[in-house]
């Protein structure tokens, strides 16, 4: 319902909409209209009203409501159908829950903060009210599920070309899948699969985006190697972001469907950050340090040792800069 009314202060474009007229068009008492209207003032909507002429919309706060998405939107698949929490746990159990339920391939579930926002092997991952992008994409391709690894990739690409249409072209992508700024990390996403062995089901593309989270904000355990578009200098408009990330992502999900993966492999070498760099390769007890020199048609690290190339499999491992501390386990 509440959707509805703002529609009406939408199509106004900044002029009056009669409570009255809204009240008869949609059914319900005046009484109803004014306490909906109520509700928006506190989530920071701000109206100015006219015993005569009704009320009108001043001003809009940067949510990320259903409605507030689709006016900037311009996808043909992703985001059309749009699920939309104020609150929930995390927006990849969700995901997960409608998936199995049949949601069609495109839905997204956004929500404005995540209790337990999670990334691979249950880590926290922070997400405040309002001062991130967290969504989860539905997408049920018809790859092999083999290939359903590479997809982490093609969202690493299209993420990171949605950061920099925003006005951060330092974004780059660290191996496999986060995007970093300035040698911090702004991104993260968690991608999880339902498959049989010859057909996926779905495939729940998780992604996080840190966009007002100030660097004091951040758990101190995130502080020191985390950043977001508020602490690189820019106020990004979270809904033309998300906006942006999903026509990028759309448009390198069709290039993978028609031309395969080769190219959007070459598109997600065009913006690594760790091609090229020294890195020390971290398994359970065991390190080694070499250069990584290419992926390889698995979307698989190279890595150029004394010993020989070493193929690196996303998931086995932690990529980091040599001279970065070893973490204790
Ligand atoms: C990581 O860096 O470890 C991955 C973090 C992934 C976070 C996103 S936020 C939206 C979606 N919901 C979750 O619980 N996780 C992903």
């Amino acid at each position: 319902m509440r959707n509805e009314i703002l529609e009406y202060f939408r199509k106004a474009n900044g002029g009056y909409v009669s409570g009255e007229q809204i009240s008869k068009d949609l059914k319900v008492s005046r009484t109803a209209i004014w306490k909906h209207i109520n509700v928006l003032k506190e989530r920071g909507y701000i109206f100015e009203s006219s015993t005569r002429k009704g009320y009108r919309l001043i001003y809009a706060p940067d949510l990320l409501t259903p409605l507030e998405i689709e006016s900037v939107l311009h996808t043909e698949l992703l985001g059309r159908h749009i699920e939309y929490y104020e609150s929930t746990t995390s927006t990849n159990e969700e995901a997960k829950k409608i998936a199995m339920q049949g949601a069609e391939e495109g839905t997204i579930v956004v929500a404005e903060e995540q209790v337990t926002g999670h990334g691979r092997l249950s880590r926290s991952f922070y997400t405040p009210f309002a001062k991130g992008i967290w969504f989860s994409v539905i997408l049920r391709p018809k790859f092999f599920p083999m290939e359903a690894s590479k997809c982490t990739l093609m969202a690493a690409v299209g993420v990171c070309r949605g950061i920099h249409r925003l006005g951060l072209p330092a974004a780059g992508i660290k191996w496999p899948n986060d995007i970093l700024v300035n040698g911090k990390k702004m991104v993260g996403m968690l991608s999880e699969m339902s498959s049989s062995m010859e057909k996926i089901d779905y495939i729940i593309l998780g992604i996080g985006i840190n966009t007002g989270i100030k660097e004091n904000e951040f758990p101190e355990e995130f502080r020191e190697t985390a950043t977001s578009f508020l602490n690189e200098g820019i106020n990004v408009s979270r809904k033309n972001l998300l906006a942006a990330v999903l026509a990028e992502l759309e448009a390198e999900y069709k290039l993978a469907q028609t031309e395969g993966f080769e190219r959007v492999l070459e598109d997600w070498r065009k913006l690594s950050i760790t091609l090229g760099k020294e890195v020390r390769v971290i398994y359970s007890n065991e390190n080694y340090i070499g250069k990584a020199v290419d992926i390889d048609k698995d979307g698989c690290l190279l890595v150029e040792t004394k010993e020989g190339i070493q193929r690196v499999l996303a998931g086995d491992v932690s990529i980091r800069p040599v001279d970065a501390p070893i973490p204790q386990r």
